[in-house]
């Protein structure tokens, strides 16, 4: 058939209470846009460590694999604190990123006009804001070998006795990969990239750079490209961010950045996030959809959570799955309609006041625009 096919992982905390809300826009584009998807639903994180004793099952993880597009609430929360590293949660949605190799992870950040004055900045900073973070998802100091937790003994300077060891790692092919990446982004966009690491500090740093640097001399002369330290590149994104169009940075510094653009937006709740491979023979690349946000422990369970960023991520996979570009900004102009309307989940609660609603009554609304 040419059934969409999509596991939804929903996951911890909030995670199951804003995928609701996104069901409700799949049941909606099935009903109403002649779409067709064939949905299963699996479990991620503390949830499937409830259930199974590890955070992801291999028969899961092979689920993930054969599917279309794989959309992902959030994983964790205080009660996997205690676990062993080796079954927390946070570790089944990094074995989904590595084994479905999705080394590109596109987190834009666009702030709508209706919550311009609800960013932590000034509006005449962040009005019209519309940056495209490409996260390298795959490699880094999130991977590199070695890693641990050793004794030390033979160090009688260290107090305590032990020593903790991540490796920063890069290669020259998974730096080009994601380079590739952002520069066909950005071609679509503003054509303008600009590389955040720190060449000044760290040889994966240096490396990062002259790669970039090559794929764009030897590939796309066409775009224009610069280069930041990544320390500076925080300080600007909040200084003047609309300086920049798509950014391509590393594993770390990309989940660091893409928080901090978050709330450049108004909330974490608004920042929806697509994880892609490289293109497979259908021409699709492999896929998984998440918010930027995690589980929000602080929240859970209380109808509070902002379904918007899970929302937005659906409209990723329409877009970036599913060649289905229009449907895409069906809902994200849906979204706009809504919080246009002052409709306000309370993470977007300002003094201006506005509706205020719950996760659920937020997903009605979006769907009652799209009915509009
Ligand atoms: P978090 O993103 O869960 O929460 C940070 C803050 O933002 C909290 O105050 C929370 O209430 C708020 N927030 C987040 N999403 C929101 C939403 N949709 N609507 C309204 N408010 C929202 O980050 P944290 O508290 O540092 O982490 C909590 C757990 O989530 C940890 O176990 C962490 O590892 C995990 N986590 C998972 C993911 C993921 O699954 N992709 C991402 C980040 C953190
Ligand atoms: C994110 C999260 C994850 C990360 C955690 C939960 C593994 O913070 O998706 O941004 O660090 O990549
Ligand atoms: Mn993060």
């Amino acid at each position: 058939s040419d059934a969409y096919s999509l596991l939804i992982l929903p996951g911890d905390g909030i995670g199951p209470e804003v995928m609701a809300e996104v069901v409700k826009v799949i049941d909606w584009f099935q009903a109403n846009r002649g779409m067709s998807f064939d949905v299963a639903h699996g479990l991620v994180g503390g949830a499937s460590y409830d259930a199974h004793g590890t955070p992801l099952t291999d028969e899961t993880m092979a689920r993930a694999q054969a599917v279309d597009a794989v959309l992902l609430g959030a994983v964790g929360g205080p009660k996997y604190d205690v676990l062993d590293f080796s079954v927390k949660p946070e570790r089944g949605l990094l074995r989904l990123r590595k084994e479905m190799d999705l080394f590109a992870n596109l987190r834009p950040a666009q702030c709508f006009d209706a919550l311009a004055d609800f960013s932590s900045l000034k509006r005449e900073v962040v009005a019209g804001l519309d940056i495209l973070i490409v996260r390298e998802l795959t490699s880094g100091v999130y991977f590199g070998e070695p890693r641990g937790i050793h004794s030390d003994d033979n160090n009688p300077d260290n107090e305590g006795g032990r020593v903790g060891i991540n490796t920063q790692r890069y290669t020259s092919g998974e730096i080009r990969r994601v380079a590739r990446s952002a520069f066909e982004l950005a071609r679509k966009r503003g054509n303008k990239v600009c590389s955040m690491e720190k060449a000044n500090v760290m040889e994966s740093g240096i490396l990062w750079r002259e790669e970039v640097q090559w794929v764009h001399d030897n590939e796309y002369p066409d775009v224009e490209l610069s280069h930041m330290y990544a320390d500076n590149g925080a300080m600007q994104l909040v200084r003047a961010p609309r300086q920049f169009d798509v950014i391509v940075t590393d594993n770390l510094f990309g989940d660091i950045l893409s928080d901090a653009a978050a709330m450049l937006t108004g909330s974490l709740g608004m920042l929806p996030s697509a994880s892609l491979g490289a293109p497979m023979t259908n021409g699709r690349p492999k896929a998984l959809y998440e918010p930027v946000h995690g589980s929000a422990p602080d929240i859970a369970g209380q109808g509070k959570a902002n379904p918007i960023a899970c929302i937005l991520s659906f409209a990723m996979a329409l877009r970036y799955s599913f060649n289905e570009g229009e449907a895409a900004e069906t809902l994200e102009r849906a979204v706009e309609k809504v919080l246009a309307d002052g409709v306000r989940t309370a993470d977007l609660m300002g003094p201006e006041g506005g509706t205020p609603v719950s996760t659920s009554q937020m997903g009605d609304r979006i769907i009652a625009a799209l009915e509009s």
